[in-house]
């Protein structure tokens, strides 16, 4: 092991991950050497400095493009949109890389058949979704999915033997995200086996480096995009690279904009778009002050009421102004298998540490603007989060047949 690792063990504490370290194989060492050289020791620098984290600036109510002002120029916006897209300038981008633990599912999110009396999987509704503005395009849509390391084999196998449901596989371009390590709830870093640290995706907010180191920006580049809609497996509701939204956000001039819906009640458990020291950003339910909940504009509405549903429009050339910034790290506790300093592996029934992650959601404070464009969330917002009560199977499915669709 390289002088500089085991510094660097020392400096953060972390040298129980040796513990097994001398009585590996010469490739389990290996793998562990490469293992330890990769991480990111500025995590944990972070992860020792809590208020490095936390800074907040000055919060402020952000307005939105209402469900009528959007109506009132739908005709105008879906033109602009529909032109960028036959313009080949829109990408999708889905964002594949969770472990949908709350689902309680073993492999991807999107293998997960919502239907009742037919096989109807979460993929095969984000596809069709897309395929109608393909439709009303008359042009593809190149369509980005970001997997990680534990889902990304079964993926691409599912995707390929249904055909892309429909899809022009020649216009599908998969990544990779990254790995983070875990920790237990002292910090320590913990380990899956003896030759391996217990690592998870890290989050959905480095996207844009794995995009781009997987090639695909300059791929992009190549193919002329200049928008890329990022969006979350778990919607099935949602509208994919849609005309209006992304109409109505190049006609309003900004560099980003954000779905949003109405909280369905002040205290609802989803992040909040308003201003920080004047700039677009997202404040978790967590953060958020029983006032400010409660605080209410002169026309008797909530001012903190517009909930983000992970559907969001940037523009490239923003993307990559801010590729080198840190983001936030977010610590979210979870159930982590570890194998214990007696070399028994537990998979523990309750949470036991934290994963670190980096969030999409964080990526909009680096905008200089972003347009709030209100949906209807009967319409467009049915997450399946959980498999049953808020977000979950049971609501997406009604929410599904409320608009038509046959499960
Ligand atoms: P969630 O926050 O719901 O996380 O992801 P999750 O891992 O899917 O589910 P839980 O929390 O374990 O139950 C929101 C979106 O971000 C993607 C997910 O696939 C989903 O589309 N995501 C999340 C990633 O792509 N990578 C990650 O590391 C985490």
């Amino acid at each position: 092991m390289k002088e500089s690792t085991m510094e660097m063990l020392e400096k953060y504490g972390q040298t129980h991950l040796l513990e097994y370290y001398n009585v590996l194989d010469d490739q389990a060492r290996k793998s562990m050497d490469y293992q330890l050289a990769k991480l990111d020791w500025h995590l944990l620098d972070l992860l020792e400095h809590p208020e490095e984290r936390q800074k907040r600036g000055e919060i402020a109510p952000i307005g939105a493009l209402s469900i009528e002002e959007i109506r009132e120029h739908a005709s105008e916006y879906t033109q602009e949109g529909l032109a960028a897209i036959r313009a080949g300038k829109v990408g999708a981008l889905l964002l594949a890389g969770g472990q949908g633990t709350r689902l309680g599912c073993q492999g991807p999110k999107g293998v997960y058949n919502i239907g009742e009396t037919h096989e109807l999987y979460i993929f095969e509704l984000l596809f069709k979704n897309t395929l109608d503005v393909v439709r009303q395009a008359g042009d593809w849509i190149p369509f980005f999915i970001m997997t990680s390391d534990r889902n990304h084999n079964e993926t691409v196998l599912f995707l390929n033997e249904h055909h892309f449901f429909g899809y022009n596989p020649d216009y599908v371009f998969f990544f990779k995200q990254e790995m983070a390590p875990a920790v237990d709830f002292n910090h320590k870093l913990l380990m899956e086996k003896p030759d391996r640290l217990a690592l998870s995706p890290n989050g959905n907010g480095d996207w844009f480096s794995s995009f781009a180191h997987a090639g695909l920006l300059e791929r992009a580049k190549k193919m002329g995009i200049e928008w890329l809609n990022a969006f979350a497996v778990d919607n099935v509701l949602q509208r994919i690279a849609d005309p209006c939204f992304i109409g109505a956000v190049i006609r309003n001039g900004c560099v980003s904009g954000a779905k949003v819906v109405r909280k369905a009640d002040p205290e609802e458990r989803v992040g909040a778009l308003c201003l920080e020291d004047g700039k677009p950003s997202i404040i978790e339910y967590y953060e958020m002050t029983h006032e400010m909940n409660y605080a209410k504009g002169e026309d008797g509405k909530y001012l903190y009421s517009y909930g983000v549903i992970l559907n969001y429009l940037f523009r490239l050339d923003r993307l990559e102004a801010i590729a080198d910034a840190y983001l936030p790290i977010h610590m979210v506790e979870k159930k982590i298998p570890y194998i214990d300093p007696d070399g028994i592996c537990h998979s523990p029934e309750t949470p036991n540490g934290y994963k670190i992650e980096t969030l999409i959601l964080d990526m909009v404070h680096l905008m200089d603007n972003c347009l709030a464009y209100e949906v209807e969330r009967e319409r467009e917002f049915a997450p399946v989060k959980n498999k049953e009560g808020i977000d979950s199977v049971e609501t997406a499915r009604e929410l599904l047949k409320k608009n038509g669709v046959e499960l």
